[in-house]
């Protein structure tokens, strides 16, 4: 128990000044925390985890979409040591080694259609990376060397990476570090509460074929998108939008990129959101819980007709990371999948998905809540000014709202979820893949005080007059 144990050797205080001095925390104002107590996490068990002050918090959001299949697994970690008794570490530049090779093979067999080669990274980002520079490069040895260009979706969220950046599609992610890698551009996503007026469904698809035709089918490489894009709030696909979007890639001989980062290892109910979605994309990208973050490891899957060009003569996929296919993180991968298949974690998924979700719309009754939307354990709250015109927040109020109130009172009361602002404000709620009947009534009960008290803060029509707003007011960010 070595975080439990450093917690009780080093006290709690001590922590906190360390934390504060040295640790640099991710896309974190640190400031937040210049007059407020860092959340420090110990340990985990099942669906919930523990503060330094042995504090239980419901875990809304699997830390971050990664732990489908709980916390204190002690059987996974183990797999991960005795692996590492045999064999800590070897590189797959050049070798392989059994937990490797097993891990691809039990993969390929997962996948959909013939997405049957496996390339390891030790990340989402790594992966989209790797995806688009494979895409490249596939082109280039079919003598298509214009095709360098890739499209994703505006808001979608890809990784930081530069070149996985540039298929990011969230203006505040991309703006400190630009110029960017050249060749990313975007088009609307499927967010069918804010449709502009006139825009039908069959536009989603559409705007694809489209900007294909406008940059030049000769120059483009790839789409990438996730089966339920996460940034700006699970927005799910329209009926028939895949089908049509792989109609338009084999038109142009443009490769679909699913981006399965979040979407995959049971999130929507399947082992793939591919496959809830009826489509074969010609390449996967996945990470987060193909080992339930039990050790950090990253994939991506790709289809033989793709891996053709490769495998042959003199060529190779030049690319690769020293700790991609780690053996220990490839060990612990395939103890998660033994988890995933022979405890019944996706089927509790499929069992629980509705109850969840009708769970989520009976709090529109708050006149905060302007959309409910989402699939499998992968759910979004919309949060409106105004439930009747659907009115957003501005940037300022968003501020207030998210960071002034809801993200420190969620935590404050218990519940680990996400409170997010890249597109229009939303809740976004994750649970464990084990999570039930218990886990949503708690779920339900923290959100509905918040939320009610959310509105009346926000003055939003049909909430109680209440108490002022005051954007000073400190929580953690
Ligand atoms: C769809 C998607 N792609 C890529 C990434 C990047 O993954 P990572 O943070 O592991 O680099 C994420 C992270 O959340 C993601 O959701």
């Amino acid at each position: 128990m070595a975080s439990t144990e450093a917690t009780a050797r080093l006290g709690t205080e001590t922590l906190q000044d360390l934390a504060r001095r040295h640790l640099w925390l991710h896309f974190t104002r640190m400031s937040a925390y210049d007059d407020a107590e860092i959340p420090i996490i110990v340990r985990g068990e099942g669906c919930y985890v523990y503060d330094q002050h042995g504090k239980r918090y419901l875990d809304g959001l699997s830390a971050l979409f990664c732990v489908n299949i709980g916390h204190g697994r002690a059987d996974v970690a183990q797999a991960g040591a005795d692996q590492a008794k045999d064999l800590g570490f070897f590189t797959n530049w050049s070798y392989a080694h059994p937990p490797a090779i097993e891990l691809a093979a039990r993969v390929a067999s997962l996948a959909p259609g013939d997405l049957n080669r496996v390339f390891f990274t030790s990340g989402g980002s790594e992966a989209v990376e790797s995806a688009l520079k494979l895409a490249r490069q596939y082109h280039k040895l079919r003598g298509n060397s214009q095709k360098t260009k890739f499209i994703a979706r505006e808001i979608a969220y890809h990784g930081t990476s530069l070149g996985a950046l540039a298929a990011t599609g969230v203006t505040g992610l991309r703006t400190p570090f630009e110029p960017l890698a050249p060749g990313g551009s975007h088009v609307m996503n499927t967010n069918t509460y804010r449709m502009a007026p006139g825009v039908s469904e069959e536009a989603f698809a559409e705007s694809i074929a489209e900007r294909i035709e406008f940059e030049g089918p000769e120059t483009v490489a790839a789409v990438i998108l996730e089966p339920v894009q996460n940034a700006g709030g699970c927005f799910t696909p329209p009926e028939g939008y895949f089908q049509r979007v792989r109609e338009i890639c084999d038109e142009y001989d443009v490769l679909l990129i699913s981006d399965e980062v979040i979407c995959s290892w049971g999130r929507l109910g399947e082992w793939f959101g591919s496959q809830r979605y009826d489509y074969t994309p010609d390449v996967i990208t996945t990470a987060k819980a193909l080992t339930s973050a039990y050790a950090p490891m990253g994939a991506v899957i790709v289809s033989d007709r793709i891996a053709e060009p490769f495998m042959s003569g003199l060529n190779s996929f030049t690319h690769g990371f020293t700790f991609g296919g780690h053996p220990v993180c490839a060990a612990i991968a395939l103890a998660n999948l033994d988890v995933l298949e022979n405890e019944g974690v996706i089927e509790n998924v499929r069992a629980h998905e509705a109850e969840f979700r009708s769970m989520l719309e009976s709090l529109r009754d708050l006149p905060i809540v302007g959309d409910v939307r989402g699939a499998g354990y992968f759910q979004a709250i919309e949060l409106v000014k105004d439930q009747e015109t659907q009115e957003t927040f501005d940037d300022d109020e968003s501020e207030v709202l998210l960071r002034g109130f809801l993200s420190g009172e969620l935590y404050r009361r218990g519940l680990i979820c996400r409170a997010d602002d890249r597109g229009d404000p939303v809740i976004q709620l994750s649970p464990p893949l084990i999570a039930g009947p218990e886990q949503f009534a708690e779920i339900e009960a923290i959100l509905r005080t918040v939320l009610t008290e959310a509105g009346e803060r926000m003055h939003v029509p049909g909430a109680h007059a209440g108490a002022p707003r005051d954007p000073q007011r400190r929580q953690p960010a």
